[in-house]
């Protein structure tokens, strides 16, 4: 099962808190021997289409050794739906559109992206707070949430090898 494992994780800009959580993903993924698992990132919006994830969480990734300038900003597409088999969604916000744009014939599964690894979202957004406005702080607080999805998921992709 694991062996078919993607994941798609989706916020609204795809410059910020999605490209940090595709980073830590791979990164952990990697470290545990489970680099097979497909990861990608997307955002709901389009304004940054084909741009690098935000200097500020480039410059976050790369304190916690993760290199992230690689990576380009594109938008959720319809063929998504199908492509993976978990589309994760950042906040409740992102749920929701990641929802109402689903397609009739959609095999992908769709979650909230703490919930997915059962985690405490966070009270007052539903989810991984946006750091977009905000400080190097907000940053922060956003790669210690997606470094702990990308920790649970080992886990979660490793019981389910076991069982
Ligand atoms: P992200 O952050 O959804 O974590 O990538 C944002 C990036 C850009 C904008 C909003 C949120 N924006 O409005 O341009």
């Amino acid at each position: 099962m694991t062996d078919e494992t993607s994941l798609l994780i989706v916020c609204l800009g795809n410059i910020c808190r999605s490209p940090m959580a595709e980073g830590a993903l791979r990164a952990r993924l990697g470290e545990a021997g489970l680099g097979h698992v497909r990861v990608d990132s997307a955002g709901t919006g389009d304004w940054h289409v084909g741009n690098p994830p935000d200097s500020r969480a480039i410059a976050t990734a790369a304190r916690h050794g993760v290199d992230i300038s690689g990576l380009r900003a594109r938008q959720l597409h319809v063929d998504d739906y199908r492509r993976f088999d978990w589309i994760l969604a950042a906040d409740l916000q992102n749920l929701l559109d990641v929802r109402a744009r689903a397609p009739e014939h959609a095999s992908a599964r769709i979650e909230l992206l703490t919930r997915w690894v059962g985690l405490e979202a966070d009270v007052d957004v539903g989810a991984i707070p946006d750091p977009y406005t905000g400080g190097q702080e907000d940053f922060e607080h956003v790669w210690r949430m997606v470094d702990d999805v990308a920790r649970a998921t080992v886990a979660r992709l490793r019981a389910a090898i076991d069982a």
